[in-house]
């Protein structure tokens, strides 16, 4: 059967816009059973808080050993081709796709690139470049900000913290666009072969940077990885290779659509928080929850059967597929009061799953709040003012990401 479960089907928007902000599908389907079997992708789903949280952390009976997954973006090895397309475990740096006990040990491998120590020392890097990045665009009346800024930044920030030289940060955007592009069943065989060759190149490119940093380790990822050992256990070369494309994959679309949504909240949701945040930039840490509670509308995660039960409230059979809809989860009126609301002071917000929840908990979440802040109180410290411009139209403006429809383009006025 195909690796992908595609959700299409089983959402049923209507427009590009509509699976953009799919506030009202989460609405119905929250209201509706509990758990809900979709017969065209031959999978079930949870919207609902609670639920939602224990397919993620249940790992004894919620595996991510899968057969079947959401994940769109992976790239299938020739191996994994004459495997017949099971997504099968590449190696044993593999975080995403296993359960504990192998999963604590192999998290705790990499977990030591993204000690606090490292954020401490990462923070004037991401600072610098937030400002470098908006003063190419300061004394533009308008900036399409996600092509200047939203989309740029997370990637820069990631090369410069793999320890990349800055002359070959656009070679590294280029290759993490291909090496990451969704593929749909139609377009699969075409955009693995693209895939294919952009891993080549990026291998070829990375291998002798991890080599030398072994002889000279300094203070970034690679540098980390190469360092890092655990019962005796290191990362090989080829392996801190692979892993850094694991970490661009999890860590660079996902914080550019947070970016993005963020300035289209500002500028469409409540366009009265930008004043907001510029008057007290103490409140941005909670508006980045906020943001990833209410207009991060991406965040879902499937995981397989792994034993016959009961804890849903329905049979379920091993070997079943099951997505977990975080980002509906998120709007979940019995977490969250008046959950259709933007609000940036609620108390609570903290709670949100958008990175997930449990023993595969986002590892680079911390990272993704620095950068969102920074990000942010960057900008709202050098412009006074920010304007949507006449004539947008959202759905001109969207574009399939990996996750679902993000924005290609947001432009804006600026005032400074
Ligand atoms: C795992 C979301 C940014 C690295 C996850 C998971 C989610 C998630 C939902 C859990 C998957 C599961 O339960 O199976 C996000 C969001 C981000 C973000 C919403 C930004 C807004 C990042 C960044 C990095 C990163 C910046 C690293 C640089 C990882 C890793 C895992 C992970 C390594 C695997 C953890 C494990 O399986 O134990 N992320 N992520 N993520 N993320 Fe993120």
């Amino acid at each position: 059967s195909n690796p992908i479960i595609s959700l299409s089907e089983m959402t049923d928007f209507q427009s590009k816009e509509d699976e953009f902000s799919p506030h009202h599908w989460y609405r119905r389907m929250l209201k509706q059973d509990p758990v809900v079997y979709n017969e065209a992708s031959d999978s079930w789903h949870v919207f609902g808080y609670d639920l939602v949280k224990t397919v993620l952390n249940d790992h004894e009976h919620f595996s991510s050993e899968r057969k079947r997954t959401i994940v769109n973006v992976g790239y299938i090895s020739e191996d994994d081709n004459n495997n017949e397309g099971e997504h099968h475990i590449p190696d044993r740096l593999d975080i995403h796709n296993v359960d504990p006990p192998e999963h604590r040990k192999r998290r705790s491998l990499l977990a030591k690139a993204f000690t606090p120590r490292s954020l401490r020392l990462w923070e004037p890097r991401i600072q610098a470049l937030a400002e470098q990045l908006i003063a190419k665009f300061a004394h533009q009346p308008v900036v399409d900000i996600v092509e200047a800024y939203t989309s740029v930044f997370p990637v820069m920030i990631m090369s410069d913290l793999l320890g990349v030289p800055s002359k070959d940060h656009h070679l590294f955007k280029e290759w993490v666009n291909q090496l990451f592009l969704p593929s749909t069943h139609t377009t699969f065989a075409e955009i693995n072969e693209m895939k294919r060759t952009a891993g080549e190149e990026y291998f070829k490119y990375l291998y002798p940077i991890v080599v030398a940093k072994r002889l000279n380790p300094g203070e970034d990822i690679i540098s980390d990885l190469i360092r890092a050992e655990v019962d005796g256990d290191q990362f090989s070369d080829e392996e801190i290779v692979r892993t850094t494309m694991f970490i661009l994959g999890a860590g660079v679309e996902t914080t550019s659509i947070l970016l993005a949504n963020s300035f289209y909240a500002m500028l469409y949701d409540q366009p009265g928080v930008y004043a907001e945040l510029r008057n007290n930039p103490e409140l941005i840490p909670n508006a980045v929850e906020e943001m990833l509670r209410y207009r991060f509308n991406i965040s879902k995660m499937d995981r397989m059967v792994k034993k016959d039960n009961n804890l849903l409230g329905i049979d379920l059979k091993k070997g079943d597929a099951i997505v977990a809809w975080m980002s509906a989860a998120n709007v979940d009126e019995r977490v969250f009061e008046d959950p259709f609301t933007f609000n940036i002071h609620r108390s609570n917000n903290n709670k949100q799953l958008a990175f997930g929840y449990g023993t595969h908990f986002c590892l680079g979440a911390p990272l993704a709040r620095l950068e969102a802040k920074i990000a942010l109180s960057t900008f709202v410290q050098t412009f006074s003012r920010i304007e949507n411009v006449e004539g947008f139209i959202l759905e001109d403006n969207l574009i399939p990401a990996a996750a679902g429809q993000s924005l290609g383009h947001l432009p804006l006025k600026l005032y400074t």
